[in-house]
Order: C-alpha cells, then sequence, then structure tokens
C-alpha cells in the first residue's frame, strides 16, 4: 500500500517522505509547488503537480496507486497573511481539505493524519500548558480555518469508514539531521529560520513584532519542537490508525517555551555572528504565550521525542540555511559554466 503525502513538497511534507522511504514505505506526493519545490521532494516518490481541491486529479492519483492512507499537509500557514485574505485561507485550508477528505471517503481511503496547529486555541488566558480539552479559541482566520478541517474530519469519521489523527502542531523547527532535508521557503516568517538568515546575511535585520507581552522580557512565548521529532508524532499516529485506533486530536510540542528574545540569542551563539535586531509592534492574531501539554500524544501514540533541545533545533537549522546559501550560489554560477 502506498501513503498520499499532500504538500510533500514543503518544509514539513518533504520530511514526512523521507521518513516513510526510510520505513520501506511507498509514497506518492501531490504538491501545487506554491511554496514548495520539486527538487525537495525525494526522488523514490511519485510526484504528481496539482491541487489537492481538484476531485478529477484526486480521483485519478487514488486510481493509479493503492493508496491506504493520506498524511495531509498542504496548506497556508502565515497567520498575519491570513488575516489580510482570510478567504484565501478558507479556500485552501477549509474547503480543499473538504475536497479531499470527500474524495479519499468516496475512493474507500481509512486513514488520515491531518496538519492541525496550535493556532485554533488562541490565547488560553492562563491555561498553561494547553491540553487538547481546552476550548479553542482561534484569533486568526488561519486558526479558524484549521478548527473547521478538524471539526470537518470529526463528521466524516463518525459518518463513513474514516479514521483520523489532526496533530497541533506547536512551533515547528530545525532540519532533518541527515541533512536532506529543511526549510526552503522563499520570505519565511518563522523566527528560527528568519533568525538564521539573518545571520548568514541574507536579511539585513529581524523584526521583533511586540516587545511589551506579560512574558518575562515581554516578547512572545512559544514551544519549538524540532521537525524530526513532528515527524516521529507522524509514523506513530499512521501506525495508530492502522491498527485500529480512534479519532484522536492531540498536540505536539515539548511542553517548553523560549521567547523570542531567547531564541534569537541561541541562534547568535551557534552561527557565531551578530543579528541586528529592531523591534516593532504586536502582529494581529499573535498571542503572548502558547505551550502545549504533550501527554496526549506520548500516552495514545507512544511519541517519544529524542531531540528536545533548542541548540540542536537551531544547530540543524542554520546548517540547512548555509547549505542553502551553498545550493543558490551554485545554482546561480550554473549558467556560466554553460557559456563557458
Ligand atoms: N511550520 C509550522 O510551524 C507549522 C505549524 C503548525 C501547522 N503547520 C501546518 O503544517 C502544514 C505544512 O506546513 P509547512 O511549514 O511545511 O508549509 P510549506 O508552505 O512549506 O508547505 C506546504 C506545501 O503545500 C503545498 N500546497 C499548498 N496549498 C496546496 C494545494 N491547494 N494543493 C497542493 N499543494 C498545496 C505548497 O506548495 C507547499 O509545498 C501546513 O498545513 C501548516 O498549516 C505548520
Amino acid at each position: 500500500m502506498a501513503v498520499l503525502v499532500t504538500g510533500g513538497a514543503g518544509y514539513i511534507g518533504s520530511h514526512m517522505t523521507w521518513a516513510l522511504l526510510d520505513a520501506h514505505e511507498d509514497v506518492v506526493v501531490l504538491d501545487r509547488l506554491s511554496t514548495g519545490f520539486r527538487w525537495a521532494v525525494a526522488p523514490e516518490a511519485r510526484f504528481y503537480r496539482g491541487d489537492v481541491g481538484d476531485q478529477t486529479l484526486l480521483a485519478r492519483i487514488f486510481e493509479e496507486n493503492a493508496i491506504d492512507a493520506i498524511v495531509h499537509f498542504a496548506g497556508s500557514a502565515i497567520v498575519p497573511e491570513s488575516v489580510a485574505h482570510p478567504l484565501a485561507y478558507y479556500h485552501n485550508n477549509t474547503a480543499n481539505t473538504c475536497a479531499l477528505v470527500e474524495a479519499g471517503v468516496k475512493a474507500g481511503i481509512g486513514h488520515f493524519v491531518f496538519s492541525s496547529t496550535a493556532a485554533v486555541y488562541g490565547s488560553q488566558h492562563g491555561a498553561d500548558p494547553v491540553r487538547e480539552t481546552a476550548s479553542p479559541q482561534p484569533e486568526s482566520p488561519y486558526g479558524l480555518s484549521k478548527l473547521m478541517a478538524e471539526l470537518m474530519l470529526r463528521d466524516a469519521a463518525a459518518a463513513h469508514a474514516l479514521r483520523y489523527v489532526a496533530l497541533r502542531y506547536f512551533n515547528v523547527a530545525g532540519a532533518d539531521p541527515r541533512g536532506r532535508a529543511g526549510q526552503s521557503t522563499v520570505g519565511a516568517t518563522h523566527l528560527i529560520k528568519v533568525a538564521c538568515e539573518a545571520a548568514l546575511g541574507k536579511r539585513s535585520k529581524i523584526d521583533i513584532y511586540g516587545t511589551d507581552y506579560a512574558t518575562p522580557d515581554g516578547t512572545g512565548v512559544r514551544d519549538y519542537i524540532h521537525v524530526a521529532d513532528l515527524i516521529e508524532a507522524h509514523m506513530r499516529a499512521l501506525a495508530y490508525l492502522r491498527a485500529g485506533g480512534d479519532p484522536l486530536v492531540c498536540n505536539c510540542g515539548y511542553g517548553e517555551g523560549f521567547s523570542v528574545l531567547q531564541v534569537i540569542d541561541t541562534v547568535r551563539r551557534i552561527s557565531g555572528r551578530d543579528i541586528a535586531v529592531e523591534h516593532g509592534g504586536r502582529r494581529p492574531g499573535d498571542v503572548a504565550r502558547i505551550v502545549a501539554d504533550p501527554t496526549l500524544a506520548r500516552r495514545e501514540l507512544g511519541w517519544m521525542p529524542t531531540h528536545q533541545s533548542l541548540e540542536e533545533i537551531v544547530e540543524t537549522a542554520f546548517a540547512w540555511e548555509q547549505h542553502l546559501a551553498r545550493k543558490n550560489s551554485y545554482d546561480l554560477a550554473r549558467p556560466q559554466i554553460r557559456l563557458v
């Protein structure tokens, strides 16, 4: 049987594809390459370029491949962008997920792993760390678009032969410890990626959005999870579903928070470079602090993180950023080589 990875050309999906191949799974990737890259897809995976909302293409993929599980990463994931363009977010994260679930149900695919987000919680005012039993209060169209998809999955699972795990990721960062994948997003907004870019001179400075939050140093506090541990949670979720596990919604984070300033200091220390910062105002949709209670994933999925270290996250992210810098200069140099 094969696993369909949507968004497999993106940051997290490309790691999942490698992990599945490492586990000798057959992998099919569907990606429209809006933010992802064809070169980021492991060569052994079968690749379809297209939209997860395209029912005709989905029917063809399910016909051409013996798929038993869908791992759905494809989506739009920038909170401020969702505030500016809410309908685009409801379209891509909610309506397109609906189309994918519908096509999967029609094709009799029983296992679905969904990329949800801590943004479904909003600021929980005192619930710290946050558990899955907390009442979701999304403060951005991004969070709400994902929450709506979770609820759709819940109802579809009650009516059809579909079981799912929705993983609510906290702040995903870092890169494949073996150096095969990392975050390559153009114009990324994720703090660790942005700080690594600044350390390498790809940006002149980084902006800190909000220095007056009710946190120890005034900057936002987040739970940063290494992408390798996040992928392990997906592999566990897949095994759980294949073993007959019931629908499950669970957090993917470590239960430990770091502030923006702590993260920037760690990137400075590990890269050995200075990073210029500019203090700006708060961004709409951002919350002061959000940290996961990871108990449920550990108990139900047997998930045991092995990369829980901000240093390791930053080391792998920085190594990937250096790799990208070399790759870009190689790509730039190639036409000149051809001319010679
Ligand atoms: N990165 C994080 O910290 C984080 C946190 C919480 C949740 N998530 C979720 O994880 C998922 C993956 O995030 P990422 O950081 O890898 O983002 P990404 O932008 O690197 O990857 C998304 C991939 O999906 C593709 N895509 C988008 N819409 C598509 C569509 N309609 N049809 C086909 N392909 C489409 C893009 O081309 C890209 O390759 C997203 O759903 C995101 O909401 C990410």
